[in-house]
This record gives C-alpha cells, sequence and structure tokens, in this order.
C-alpha cells in the first residue's frame, strides 16, 4: 500500500519497529495528556477562507532568521535517529535540503556535527542541551567553525517526569547511535547530567556567541519576554512533544499569548503536534514564523531512510500549498489571525 499522508507513515513505522523503540518515540511523560492537548487543541481552530481571490499562482516560501527556505516547515532536532534507521540525520538531513528547507542537528546525534557538514550543501541549524559551560562553549565554536547558521538551545528536557512505557519496557540506547557528538567528552559520557540552566546562562550564551540564538522549549509569554530583552534571535513555542513535563499546555494554544507579549521583530516558531498541511497554517496564523516537525521525521525514516523523510515533507508540503489555495492566500504573509477562530478557553 503506498503511504499518502503522515498518519501512513505513522502506521508503517508501527509495523516495523520494536516495541521498545516504538513507545520511546511515541510516549511522553506520566499520563500523555500533553501529547493529547497537541493534537486536540489544533482540531479547535476553524478555517475561515477568503473567495474570490485569483489563487492559481501561490508561493510557499518564507525565510527563518534570514535564510530562504521553500515552505514554512523545518525539522526538530531529534536525538538517537540512527536507532530508526541507519541513514540517522544524515538523511534527515540531505532530506530537508532537498526539499528546501533546514535541519536542526541535536546534540545527542548518532553522526558528529561536524559529519552532517561534510555532507551536506547548505547551512543548518545546531541544538545543544547545556551539559555544563565548557561544553556548551565547545559545542558552539565546533558548530561555528563548521557552518552552522544558528544555534538552538532547548531548556526544557532538563529534568523530565518519568516517560512510563521506557521503565516498563526496561529501554536501553545503544550509545553509539546518540553519542557521536559527546565522544570528545569522555568525563561527561561517565557520567552524564545536565546544569541547571537560568537567565544568566542565556545571557552567557548570548554572550560568547555571534550566532543567531533560539531557545526551544518556552510555553509562557513571561519567560518570552524576559528571553527578548535579553536579546535572543528566536523562540520555539514548543512542549517538547508532550516528553518532559505533563499537563503542560499544549503550543499551540500557547502560541497566541506569546505572540502578544513579544515584538513583531522576533521570530516564533512552534513544534508538537504538527501533522498536516492545514495545522502549519494554522501555526501560522496565531503568530509562527514556520513550525518544527518531529516524530514524522521518525516515521519516515523508520519506514524507508531518507526516502523517508523526503517524502514526509513531500506530503505536508503538497497539503500546505492546497491548504493555502482553500483559504484563498497565495503568499505567506497573507495568512494571519483573521484566518481562524478559535476558542481554546484557557
Ligand atoms: C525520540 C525523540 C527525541 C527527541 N530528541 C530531542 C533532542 O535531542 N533535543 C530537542 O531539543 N528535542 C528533542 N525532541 C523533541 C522534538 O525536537 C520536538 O520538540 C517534538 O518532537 C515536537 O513534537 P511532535 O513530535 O509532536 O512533532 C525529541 C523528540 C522525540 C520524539
Amino acid at each position: 500500500m503506498t503511504n499518502i499522508n503522515i498518519q501512513d507513515y505513522y502506521s508503517s513505522a508501527k509495523s516495523i519497529l520494536p516495541k521498545s523503540l516504538w513507545d520511546f518515540m511515541e510516549g511522553g511523560a506520566s499520563d500523555e495528556l500533553t501529547i493529547s492537548m497537541n493534537k486536540n487543541d489544533f482540531n479547535k481552530i476553524q478555517i475561515i477562507p477568503r473567495r474570490m481571490v485569483n489563487i492559481k499562482q501561490r508561493d510557499t516560501s518564507t525565510s527563518v532568521l534570514g535564510q530562504k527556505i521553500q515552505f514554512p516547515v523545518i525539522l526538530a532536532p531529534i536525538g538517537g535517529q540512527r536507532h530508526f534507521h541507519e541513514d540517522g540525520v544524515l538523511g534527515s538531513t540531505i532530506a530537508a535540503e532537498s526539499l528546501g528547507t533546514i535541519n536542526i542537528i541535536a546534540t545527542n546525534s548518532g553522526y558528529s556535527l561536524e559529519k552532517v557538514c561534510e555532507k551536506s550543501k547548505k547551512p543548518h541549524w545546531f541544538q545543544i542541551y547545556h551539559y555544563n559551560k565548557n561544553i556548551t562553549r565547545d559545542l558552539i565554536s565546533r558548530a561555528e567553525n563548521s557552518g552552522y547558521s544558528a544555534i538552538c538551545l532547548t531548556v526544557d528536557g532538563v529534568i523530565s517526569d518519568r516517560r512510563e512505557r521506557d521503565i516498563r519496557n526496561n529501554l536501553i540506547l545503544e550509545e553509539s547511535k546518540w553519542n557521536a557528538n559527546l565522544i570528545n567528552y569522555p568525563k561527561l559520557l561517565k557520567n552524564l547530567s545536565f546544569e541547571v540552566i537560568t537567565y544568566k546562562t542565556i545571557e552567557w550564551v548570548r554572550e560568547i556567541t555571534n550566532l543567531p540564538l533560539v531557545i526551544k522549549g518556552i510555553i509562557s509569554p513571561e519567560d518570552a519576554k524576559i528571553l527578548e530583552k535579553i536579546g535572543v534571535n528566536g523562540i520555539v513555542v514548543s512542549n517538547h512533544g508532550g516528553r518532559t513535563t505533563d499537563a503542560v499546555q499544549s503550543s499551540i494554544s500557547a502560541l497566541p499569548n506569546i505572540k502578544n507579549a513579544v515584538s513583531k521583530e522576533l521570530e516564533l516558531y512552534l513544534d508538537s503536534g504538527i501533522r498536516r498541511g492545514m495545522d502549519v497554517i494554522k501555526a501560522i496564523a496565531l503568530g509562527a514564523k514556520a513550525v518544527l516537525i518531529g516524530r514524522p521525521i521518525l516515521w519516515g525514516l523508520s519506514t524507508s531512510g531518507q526516502k523517508g523523510v523526503e517524502n514526509i515533507l513531500k506530503i505536508i508540503y503538497e497539503e500546505f500549498d492546497l491548504a493555502m489555495a482553500g483559504c484563498g492566500k497565495t503568499k505567506i504573509n497573507q495568512i494571519d489571525s483573521k484566518l481562524v477562530k478559535y476558542n481554546f478557553n484557557y
């Protein structure tokens, strides 16, 4: 059977993957309430399309931090992609390039950040977990020297609720499939632990790099305001796909208040729950410059490696283009809050 939508890839990945790996990918914190909210809240948004617009020619392209992308979907940082297919993060990066977008390479990858650059033609972003100052400084300088175009610092996921599926399955991940960037720091690998992140940490990171800085994992408008004052260049409104702390608000319902709290110039991105081209439209209408997709990358990768990720991106691109037409929009900058009606009641 041909996979015609992203849900089809979900089903084929499920039929292929061992249960413990499937659960690791799909699972979330505690009762997985946030995972359901991420999905349900997209369904609470309705579209008010415009008609009698000439929608024959459409331009889906936009830019993120000044970098042009063919459509407003970028690939979320996902650690351990090599568990799902040997192509791993190399495959997802090449897939992103072939569809004219960018990948955010995770610190916890099965191929080193330098190797990804050797294989790719365009600059991508590099995601960092703050283990400690020495390692963060070193990772940033490695990313700068290799030609990455932005640093994405993840501030959630430092301490997570338990992922009970993983505990029940006795999950053990293979080090070689996620630690290619960390083998330079053998002491860390012996005792893997994160240092606490405060606003001071963000100020420090801001000072040590001239690359654009994006902070990932923000749900509170207050946090967003302070980050803007510190001078970050972008924020990913995200609850980590429901994987870190349960009962956290859905990203899509958090977006409007965050949009209101910051200036127009600050780029906002959104992830957690994007599964359709129309979801991308909804996020842009509520204030996102672009969205990140997470688990669907792994569904594509598990099914057929790089080709699978390419297909996932093609599907979401085609759905997005058609959704633009259906909304009466020919350019991204025409998508605004007048296009949507929603009542999240929070
Ligand atoms: C298996 C898995 C590994 C992940 N690893 C990372 C990571 O290393 N760094 C990070 O910032 N986010 C990580 N994330 C979170 C994603 O970047 C993203 O926020 C989330 O998957 C978006 O939600 P979605 O899966 O509903 O699209 C991971 C997510 C999954 C499913």
